[in-house]
């Protein structure tokens, strides 16, 4: 749907590495042209018609944001991307409220972004970070999670859609308990945010966190919704001109309060404003509407792979627009350099998630990851060039 929006597809090129990045339609980068061209001004800062505007603008997508995912707008903070929010939870709340033994609860297949911050967390101060277990398709149960939970249990971690296998957890049940036994929900939303709708209050998240450049929007932004009284209670990870009150002479200074605190310096102003049409763009078309035209691409994907014999699927059941494979015999990335031939993109390798190996019993896949432009055809196209796979490898291999 809505390719015409895409210069990006106005070639033949197949674009199914969404989980990386996702395509700009015209109407964001117009946007953040309009900024440029025509009131580029620094925020919080000026007094004249410009600066006002750029204000406006800036802290409009709060309230973009906050009808997006049904948070407060002022538990909205705008970050560089996932990764930087993940972390300013992890070191800006938690190192002030967890303390030795305390327990952290996480999976085998999460991102780097929701593991190494942990790590270093227990590095620094002795947490102990638990793997809740995964089952034998490589997803994470509500089960599990409960297993894996103890008297010590202060905080579940995880990812809402997983980047390999693409598996939805059950978030609404899974925040739920963790609001009944008083732990706290950190939601990696990297890769649901931008496929499905999320709901912050409905599913007691405490932390979210998703990118703009996965959902349309430009690279450099993301979000971290903090649920307000958490915010409050937490440090922000960089110190300087936007966030503080006051400072004097003699050492004293006062922060501000809400998100401001957390934005230290020039933020990527472009990148908000266009973040902001992202959204508007994406719920135009509907969150359901694009969760569903996915997850009937990736049936159709796996219907006609299954019918290749040298094609070996890992997440055939995920309900998402995700698909990790491999070509029986060939290393991942020679078989994306082959598709990338026919002007295929996908990615191949481990996707930062390092420690899933240890589950799947292998290294490395290849990821088709879909998004609400690609087509039936996009599918076929890539069908028809794995079918020849063999054949080509038989020979070079
Ligand atoms: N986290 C991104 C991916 O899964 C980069 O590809």
């Amino acid at each position: 749907m809505n390719r015409e929006d895409f210069s990006m597809l106005d070639g033949d090129i197949v674009y199914f590495d969404n989980g990386a990045t996702t395509l700009k339609p015209r109407k964001v980068i117009e946007k953040m042209d309009e900024y440029y061209k025509m009131y580029t001004s620094n925020i919080h800062r000026g007094d004249y018609d410009s600066a006002i505007k750029t204000n406006m603008a800036y802290d409009g997508v709060r309230k973009i944001v906050a009808n997006f995912v049904n948070c407060q707008e002022d538990e909205v903070i705008f970050t560089s991307g996932t990764t930087m929010s993940i972390n300013t939870v992890v070191f800006g709340y938690m190192r002030k409220h967890l303390k030795k033994g305390d327990e952290v609860i996480i999976s085998k297949a999460e991102h780097a972004s929701n593991v190494l911050p942990w790590l270093k967390l227990s590095e620094e101060i002795g947490i102990v970070v638990k793997y809740a277990e995964l089952d034998s398709d490589m997803e994470l149960t509500v089960k599990n999670i409960e297993k894996a939970i103890t008297e010590k249990t202060k905080v579940i971690s995880i990812a809402h859609v997983t980047n390999v296998i693409g598996d939805v957890r059950d978030i609404a049940t899974i925040g739920k308990m963790c609001r009944e036994k008083g732990i706290l929900f950190n939601v990696d939303g990297a890769q649901s945010v931008p496929h499905m709708k999320v709901d912050f209050e409905k599913s007691n998240i405490d932390f979210l966190s998703f990118s703009g450049h996965k959902m349309c929007g430009p690279t450099g932004v993301g979000v971290l919704v903090a649920r307000k009284e958490l915010m409050e209670e937490m440090d922000p990870l960089c110190y300087g001109g936007g966030m503080n009150q006051t400072f004097e002479a003699d050492g004293s200074y006062e922060l501000k309060v809400g998100p401001s605190k957390f934005e230290a310096g020039t933020p990527p102003i472009a990148e908000v404003i266009g973040l902001g049409e992202a959204i508007k763009y994406l719920e135009e078309i509907g969150m359901d509407k694009i969760h569903e035209h996915e997850v009937e691409l990736k049936k159709f994907l796996v219907s006609e792979l299954e019918k290749i014999p040298n094609i070996i699927l890992y997440n055939k059941k995920s309900n998402s627009g995700i698909l990790s494979f491999n070509i029986d015999g060939v290393f991942a990335q020679d078989s994306s350099v082959y598709l990338n031939n026919y002007n295929i993109c996908v990615r191949a390798g481990n996707h930062c998630a390092k420690i899933l190996k240890d589950e799947m019993k292998i290294k490395n896949t290849v990821r088709v990851s879909m998004y609400l432009y690609n087509t039936k055809e996009d599918v076929l196209k890539l069908v028809e060039v794995l079918k020849k796979s063999e054949e080509i490898f038989r020979i070079v291999i």
